[in-house]
Parts: structure tokens; C-alpha cells; sequence
């Protein structure tokens, strides 16, 4: 039997190699290493893509969160709230800020934020609260509690996953005062290595990130602040550009895979498919189903030759890293309930139908060994 990879970039990277060649062999030829042409078109392309004022490429989507939150002023002494159901990086932003990670448990269904958990979690140090559009869904920004702005609180959306989402017709990367989205190879736009970018309307934190990104430099040699080395590699920029004329076809081709799975998997006893919240376009970065026993259905798919993985198998508030910030088993049921439920089906553009069918006959078969 042919084996399935969780994610195959290969289909992808056909329908540009021309594309990309020829954009490396300009910058070659200009020795634009750092910046440059490519790196401000794709800029202006993933701004107007998203609907915003201002994108700046960084180096990775954890920096991109970092530098966003130290735009908005999260500092030394601050608490940021955030789901515990995300990957680490966007608690790990939050430390490297300086501020407290306060997580709140998700909703049952689409594991995103629940908002009805934020405002118990607010104090008068809460500086932010970032909403996580995971799995390829943009997080119910809307139902935040209304006090938010009041208290000067300000919303972050961590768009790594969502790009080309939409929520009630508005685009992921711009529900919150400022977005960071991540190019990590695998998502939905993804170069080939790291980097990311921050997202905004506002010029103020767009100009603040592009400081703090080059070493707080504003001109060579320059220092006005203390920064990082954190800026979209040009080669990437010329990947990136290729891939995003691209992307709302591939999205779609998402879309197609994830309907076929729920068709293939209606009625299915022992699996839970996913939940698109309503108002939501999903961008099926991950198409996570829930199963019962799903260690031992994972482990059978793997040996059957099917890449199911599991996007995250420890909440983040019990992960070792985060021991210091104080949580223990219970602190927040559903995300860890859901932790020891999700797989991640195969998901990528140009998955054939024979591949679905085959992930779904492996998963029904381990379903039925040991999911009773
Ligand atoms: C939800 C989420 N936030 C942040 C990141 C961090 O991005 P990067 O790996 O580019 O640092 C990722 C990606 O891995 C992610 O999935």
C-alpha cells in the first residue's frame, strides 16, 4: 500500500520551481541578500492580500509575536491572556516579552478561545489578550468581552495558521490591533525555512517592528533602541511572492479535501470531526479529528504508512517549559481533554482522493482495534 505523508510539499513546489529559479537568479544577480526588491513586494502583495495598512517580514512567526507584543507595549510586569490550546511558541512570545502567559481554557467544539473564560482571567496588569485562529479558523474575536478596550487592553490574533481565512467576510491578520503570522515551510504559506511577518493598520507599531527587527537601527550604524536580527530572508521573500498568487487556489483545493473527509467519514462511529465556527471560511491548515484511544490509532495509522500527527499532544500550560507559570493537571479540562483526543489527518494541496480514502480506511480500521 502507498504510504500518505501528514503534509507532502512536493505538489506545490512543481507548480513553482520555474517561478522561484528565476527570482533567486535576480537576486543573485543584484546581490540583495538582505531585503531588497523582493522582500518590499512581497510586503505591499501580503498587505493588500490580507487587507492591511502595513506588513513587515521578521524572521519567524515567534519573533513576529514577540516584536508585535512589544509594539503594543507588553513589557517586564504584564500579563497576556491566551488559549491553552495553541502551540508553544505563542506563550513562549509572551515570556521572551517579559510578560506572565495567563491561559484560559477553549470551547468544546472548534478548540478555539472561548471568550467567555476572558474576562475572569483579566487584571489590572492584563495588557493583552492574543486570539489564536488554530487549525486554519479565525478565533471569535468578536465575542471578547467588550470591556477590553475600555481597560486599554489590546487584542493580538496569532495568524499563523489561518492565512487566506476569513471571519463574517474579514480577513485573518486583521481582527486584532496588531497580527503575526508565521511562514514555518508547512503552512498554508510557507517558505522554504523560516520566517514571518506582523501585520497592521497602525504605522507606528509597523515602523517600531521594522526598527526592533534591524538591530533598533534606523540608519546604518544608528541605534536608537535595543532590537533583534529578525528580518524575512530575501530568498524566502521570493519563494513567498510565487506562492502567494497561488494561495487562494490552494486553499480552495483545502477546502474540496476537508469536504471529502467529512463526507467519507459521515456516520463514522468513534470519530469526531471538526467544527467550523459559523461566519467562518476555514483555510484547513489541520484537519483534526477526535477519537478515543488515539495514542494506539495514531501508532497503528503510522505503521500502516499513514502520517497522522497530533497538533499539540501536551497543552501548553503543562508543557515542562511552562512550570515556572504555575499550572497543574485540571487548570484548564477541555484543552487537555482534547489533547488526548485530536489527530491530524493528512492535509495539503493536491492530496488525491485515492490518498483520503486510503487515510480514512487506515483510521476507520485502527478506530475500530482500539477506539472501543
Ligand atoms: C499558532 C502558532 N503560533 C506561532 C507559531 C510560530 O511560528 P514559527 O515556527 O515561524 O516561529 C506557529 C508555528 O509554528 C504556530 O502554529
Amino acid at each position: 500500500m502507498p504510504t500518505v505523508p501528514l503534509v507532502d510539499l512536493s505538489v506545490q513546489h512543481a507548480q513553482i520551481a520555474e517561478e522561484v529559479r528565476a527570482g533567486f537568479d535576480e537576486v543573485l544577480a543584484a546581490g540583495d541578500f538582505i531585503g531588497g526588491k523582493a522582500v518590499t513586494a512581497f510586503e505591499q502583495d501580503y498587505a493588500d492580500f490580507v487587507g492591511a495598512r502595513a506588513c513587515v517580514g521578521v524572521g519567524n512567526g515567534t519573533d513576529a509575536l514577540e516584536m508585535a507584543l512589544r509594539a503594543v507595549g507588553v513589557c517586564h510586569g504584564a500579563e497576556v491572556v491566551l488559549p491553552a490550546n495553541t502551540f508553544i511558541a505563542t506563550a513562549e512570545a509572551v515570556l521572551r516579552a517579559g510578560a506572565r502567559p495567563v491561559f484560559v481554557d477553549v470551547d468544546d467544539e472548534a478548540l478555539l478561545i472561548d471568550p467567555s473564560a476572558v474576562e475572569a482571567a483579566l487584571t489590572e496588569r492584563t495588557a493583552a489578550v492574543i486570539g489564536v485562529d488554530l487549525y486554519g479558523q479565525v478565533a471569535p474575536f468578536e465575542r471578547l468581552p467588550t470591556s477590553l478596550a475600555d481597560r486599554g487592553i489590546l487584542v493580538v490574533e496569532d495568524g499563523a495558521q489561518s492565512q487566506g481565512a476569513t471571519r463574517h467576510g474579514r480577513s485573518a491578520g486583521t481582527f486584532g490591533t496588531v497580527a503575526a503570522t508565521s511562514f514555518y515551510p508547512g503552512k498554508n504559506l510557507g517558505a522554504y525555512g523560516d520566517g514571518g511577518a506582523v501585520i497592521t493598520d497602525d504605522e507606528d507599531i509597523a515602523q517600531q517592528v521594522r526598527l526592533m527587527g534591524a538591530h533598533g537601527s534606523p540608519a546604518k550604524y544608528v541605534h536608537t533602541t535595543i532590537g533583534f536580527n529578525s528580518r524575512l530572508d530575501t530568498l524566502q521573500a521570493v519563494v513567498l511572492q510565487a506562492k502567494l498568487g497561488r494561495l487562494r487556489r490552494w486553499n480552495d483545493e483545502r477546502r474540496a479535501a476537508a469536504a471529502l473527509y467529512a463526507s467519507l467519514l459521515a456516520g463514522a462511529a468513534g470519530v469526531r470531526p471538526p467544527t467550523t465556527l459559523p461566519g467562518n471560511e476555514h483555510v484547513w491548515h489541520l484537519y483534526v479529528v477526535r477519537v478515543p484511544s488515539r495514542d494506539e490509532v495514531l501508532r497503528s495509522m503510522q505503521e500502516d504508512g499513514v502520517g497522522a500527527g497530533v497538533h499539540y499532544p501536551v497543552p501548553v500550560h503543562l508543557t515542562p517549559a511552562m512550570a515556572d507559570v504555575g499550572h497543574g493537571p485540571g487548570d484548564f479540562p477541555v484543552s487537555e481533554a482534547a489533547a488526548g483526543e485530536i489527530l491530524s489527518l493528512p492535509m495539503f494541496p493536491g492530496i488525491t482522493r485515492q490518498q483520503q480514502e486510503r487515510v480514512v480506511g487506515s483510521l476507520l480500521d485502527a478506530v475500530r482495534r482500539h477506539g472501543g
